[in-house]
């Protein structure tokens, strides 16, 4: 059922999920292996984007009303803000992350990657921890 518990629970899975896969890809980058860095990242990047515009479908078109809760709730409402100033940079950082990456612009991906580093810390601590339902 499309409620608004159900849909930051499938969130929190997919988070938690493509985490593993940022984490195996910057290991692979720190032993050397660059193309297997890519080609995880590729994939990140693919997964991370396709959840955002799954999100954006849910909440703007087919329930546009699925997160009045939280609106109505102030304490929600300051958690879901919290993760907002994480998640909505993370997310435009993300394809500068893969161009970077890709064109072999090494100090600026590097740079980036400070970043980026930051943002999706934040996105995974303030989404999994800070938003209800917690799955445990
Ligand atoms: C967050 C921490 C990250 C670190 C520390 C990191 C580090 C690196 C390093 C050291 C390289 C090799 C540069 C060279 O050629 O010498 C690299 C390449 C690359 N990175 Fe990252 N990166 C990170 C995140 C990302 C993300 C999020 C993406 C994409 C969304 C990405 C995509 C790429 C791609 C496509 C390459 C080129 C791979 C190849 O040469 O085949 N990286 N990265």
């Amino acid at each position: 059922m499309l409620t608004g518990p159900n849909v930051i629970l499938t969130l929190k899975i997919a988070v938690a999920a493509v985490t593993v896969l940022l984490l195996a890809a910057v290991l692979a980058a720190m032993r050397g292996n660059y193309r297997l860095h890519g080609r995880l990242n590729l994939l990140f990047f693919t997964l991370t984007l396709m959840a955002v515009l799954g999100l954006e479908v849910v909440v703007r078109i087919l329930a546009p009303d699925v997160f009045d809760y939280i609106n109505r709730d102030n304490t929600l409402r300051r958690a879901l803000n919290w993760h907002l100033w994480f998640s909505v940079p993370s997310t435009f950082i993300l394809p500068a992350m893969l161009y970077t990456g890709l064109k072999g612009y090494v100090r600026l991906h590097l740079s980036l990657a400070a970043c980026f580093a930051v943002l999706w810390s934040g996105t995974f601590i303030t989404g999994i921890f800070f938003l209800p339902p917690t799955p445990w």
